[in-house]
């Protein structure tokens, strides 16, 4: 196999989440330019992967104004510029890693899956969860008829209530206006997960949603407006922001704050950055508890729960088929099957996940197989085809939370 050069868009989380991959896998990928606007993550990353100066860009349209340089573009810049460097990219003649969402409007969702049949060139959607050893391991009793046809399907998304308060009240996701609605932004991979599992074209959808706890109204009395400006409710506050991020910790999430790690440095985000901000007075909108409910064109149905209000950060999904049932916890990496008429239910053992890889290695799943696509090998599980059906579910259920009706889909 030939090993893939890439250029990455974006040295942000999620830009050193792949190209870790050419550190655990040399001979398959090779890391040889960076585009990005901030010059310490840029020099971090230029100096992690021995990129020189002159592959180093300022950003994605410096990057692709010169000529091809590498054989894939990682477009790992947030929601709203993901259109224009992804289709740039597939013009130029790259391969294309795209983190998903595709776009945050169906209107270049589209335009993204048309510039890929136009080109001919292979484009992934990172749907990371259809790459993780849990899901697989799944998808493959399913497809060996283990619970029958299935009729049902549960999926919660257990983000977990710090987690909640970081990414999507603090963060870079609070504001569906600048970024994506919750539905795009966080669980387009859950109504993904879903439609790949039913193997079947989604019909009808509802949605209700909407943002409960993180307002200014439930800012306790007194309250400070930034937590280290001596807020009285260091000891009782649960969203206290050193709490999150003064752990002594480096990784995730402190790593997002601010690329000086020392506790000095972390301190400093917090009382001026976004992260410091009291969870009750941030300028979010996005919603912290949503439901979506799905018709399959056989008459199948699933549900799907997105809550902001757990303590554990995992994925639970129950699949009911008419000779038995699958339940599964992502984090924990179990999965029980119960076939009828069985009185206990057998613990299924899912393959291990590689360390330092994350979202259960889907991470890691999601280059490797891109690597092979685009050596010509193997099938593309998250094409823009495939990924702008389960991108169409999300819209829609985003217009029923919205205009409170249920959508029906198109062919
Ligand atoms: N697949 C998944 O499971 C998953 C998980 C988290 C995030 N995401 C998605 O990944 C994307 C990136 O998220 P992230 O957490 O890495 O964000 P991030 O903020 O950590 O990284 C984005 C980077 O893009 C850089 N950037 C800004 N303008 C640029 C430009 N013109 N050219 C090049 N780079 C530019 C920013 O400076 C930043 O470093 C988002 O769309 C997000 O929704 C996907």
């Amino acid at each position: 196999m030939k090993k893939v050069r890439a250029l990455v868009l974006g040295a942000g989380s999620r830009g050193n989440a792949y190209a870790a991959y050419s550190r655990e896998c040399p001979d398959e990928l090779e890391v040889v330019a960076v585009a990005e606007p901030d010059q310490k993550r840029r020099d971090q990353f230029a100096e992690r992967y021995q990129i020189g100066p002159e592959k180093c860009f300022t950003g994605w349209e410096e990057a692709l104004a010169q000529p091809k340089m590498a054989d894939a573009v990682f477009v790992c810049t947030l929601d709203e510029m993901h259109t224009a460097p992804a289709l740039k990219a597939l013009e130029l003649g790259y391969d294309v890693l795209l983190e998903k969402p595709m776009s945050n409007t169906e209107e270049e969702c589209i335009a993204i899956e048309r510039g890929v049949r136009e080109s001919g060139r292979v484009l992934t959607v990172c749907h990371v969860l259809r790459y993780t050893p849990f899901f697989r391991k799944i998808k493959e009793l399913i497809r060996e008829g283990a619970i029958g046809k299935t009729v049902t399907i549960d999926l919660i998304e257990n983000v977990g209530y710090w987690h909640q308060a970081h990414s999507f009240v603090r963060g870079n996701w609070r504001d569906a206006k600048e970024t994506s609605p919750m539905i795009l932004a966080k669980s387009c991979h859950d109504l993904d997960i879903i439609c790949w599992l039913m193997e079947d074209r989604c019909k009808w959808i509802s949605s209700f949603g909407s943002l409960v706890h993180f307002m200014k109204e439930n800012q306790p009395a007194g309250a400070a407006d930034r937590c280290l400006d001596g807020c009285p409710y260091e000891d009782e506050c649960v969203y206290f922001a050193p709490k999150i991020y003064l752990t002594g910790s480096t990784e995730w999430p402190a790593d997002i704050i601010t690329t000086d790690l020392t506790p000095e440095g972390i301190t400093e985000a917090l009382r001026k950055g976004p992260y410091g901000r009291c969870v009750y007075c941030c300028d979010n909108n996005v919603v912290d508890h949503q439901v979506v409910n799905m018709e399959f064109a056989g008459g199948a149905t699933a549900s799907f729960t997105m809550t902001g209000f757990t303590a554990e950060l995992t994925r639970q999904i129950k699949i009911m088929g008419t000779n038995g049932q699958i339940t599964g916890d992502l984090d924990r990496s179990r999965i029980l099957l119960q076939r009828f008429g069985e009185e206990d239910a057998t613990e299924v053992p899912v393959p291990g996940v590689r360390d330092g890889f994350g979202h259960g290695g889907g991470d890691f799943g999601v280059v490797q197989n891109f690597i092979r696509l685009v050596n010509g090998e193997g099938d593309n599980l998250t094409s823009a085809n495939v990924s702008l059906q389960s991108h169409r579910m999300c819209f829609a259920a985003e217009k029923s939370r919205r205009e409170h009706c249920a959508v029906r889909l198109g062919k």
